[in-house]
């Protein structure tokens, strides 16, 4: 498969993938050494002079990161802070919407079906608070989310909140979020995007999407070190969150029982962070942003639709990724073999790749659909032949 990216020299780059062949990239891809050297630099330099003399010093650098983050989700610095985790972002959101009084008791929560745990999870949580109540918007056959459902969900009035998913953490469909959200503005209803499998993997612009707040996090397809994550608010909503868990980076304490939150995204940022693995995510957007997303979707959509191919035409393995739009999630059945057992035979031979549980998207998977399946997720840094490995191996486990 030819692309624009060296493939030879993106691998010499990645220290992993000389030990493995790793199809887990939509749980945490492997980093590039740039990135390692990122953050093993700024933990020396606060072994050596202080964690908070270190911070002062790469606070340019800090203000870089936000910079390479608004450029690679197409909005303003202003609007993105660095988290510590997609949820992270998206709880403090969602919160912040609650204690800003855009959740008001009846109002309605409308929410797609390839919704993740933890944000279904937040939803249940804060409507219990809030008094709002959560209704799923059905998908069409293949599992998009349905716009005509959609609109009729709008239509009956009170939708305070929509929560989007682009993409599901199973089943590789890619759901038309922009579509989706101008429905939800059209109606006045604000909308979080949980972009969370998407940004990395495929271009995401939020000024396409026009989203009120959109979430991802570092360590999967942007291949940023773990504990990091990105929320972005658009310019002028900001002003309508509340978020909690505020100190003094988030807020001025202005008079005894007085605080103001700061402007825009700034208000979801702490003091304490993590400084090391925010810079090396920084080293991970620019090198996602050197590559350019169209060519990164790319290449990931074309293995990703190779292996799909070849798996579909082993007997006994079943594909499941829906929609009409796919993207670098493959998941897959093999008659007769656990999920776990599929993994655990990729693994003996060096090939990582995940299951994914009904628990994790359980409006989703289930019923007509397994309740387990296993998910390979290749990056624009694997190899055909590395696919291959787990398709021998699949091939190996199938009912003959
Ligand atoms: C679709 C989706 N949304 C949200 C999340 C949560 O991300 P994080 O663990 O960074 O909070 C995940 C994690 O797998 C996910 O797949």
């Amino acid at each position: 498969m030819s692309s624009p990216i060296d493939v030879a020299a993106e691998r010499a780059a990645t220290p992993g993938c000389a030990t493995v062949a790793h199809l887990n990239n939509a749980g945490a891809a492997l980093p590039t050494s740039a990135t390692l050297d990122t953050v093993i630099a700024h933990l020396r330099l606060e072994a050596e002079m202080g964690g908070y003399e270190a911070e002062a010093a790469v606070r340019d650098r800090m203000a870089a990161v936000r910079a390479s983050a608004a450029a690679l989700l197409g909005c303003d610095a202003a609007e993105v802070a660095v988290t510590g985790s997609d949820t992270e972002g998206w709880t403090k959101a969602l919160w912040g919407l609650l204690l800003g009084g855009g959740l008001p008791a009846g109002r309605r929560i409308l929410v797609d079906r390839i919704a993740y745990d933890s944000h279904y999870l937040g939803l249940v949580q804060a409507s219990g608070v809030a008094g709002t109540t959560i209704e799923a918007v059905p998908s069409t056959a293949d599992g998009t989310v349905d716009l005509d459902a959609l609109g009729d969900a709008l239509a009956g009035g009170g939708v305070a909140l929509a929560s989007l998913t682009h993409v599901g953490t199973h089943r590789g469909l890619v759901n038309p979020v922009a579509e989706a959200t101008r429905l939800c503005r059209d109606a006045g209803a604000v909308t979080f995007v949980d972009a969370c499998q998407s940004v990395g993997q495929l271009p995401v612009d939020v000024g396409v999407i026009g989203c009120d707040v959109l979430t991802a996090t570092g360590r999967k397809w942007l291949r940023g070190p773990r504990g990091t994550g990105l929320v972005y608010v658009r310019s002028g909503f900001a002003d309508r969150l509340r978020p909690i868990g505020i100190d003094g980076r988030s807020a001025t304490w202005d008079g005894d029982d007085h605080y103001e939150l700061e402007d825009g995204a700034q208000r979801f940022v702490v003091f304490e962070t993590p400084v090391a693995v925010r810079l090396g995510l920084g080293t991970a957007i620019d090198h996602a942003l050197d590559l350019g997303m169209d060519t990164v979707s790319e290449r990931v959509g074309g293995l990703a639709e190779g292996l799909r191919g070849s798996l579909s035409a082993l007997d006994g393995v079943e594909v499941h990724d829906g929609g009409k739009v796919r993207c670098g999630i493959v998941t897959f059945t093999v008659a007769g073999r656990a999920t776990t057992e599929v993994a655990a035979a990729a693994r003996a031979v060096g090939v990582n790749v995940s299951v994914t549980e009904r628990p994790a998207a359980r409006l989703d998977l289930g019923g007509s659909r397994p309740d387990s399946v296993v998910r390979a997720s290749p990056h624009y840094y694997n190899t055909v032949d590395e696919l291959d490995r787990l398709v021998e191996v699949v091939a190996a486990l199938a009912p003959r």
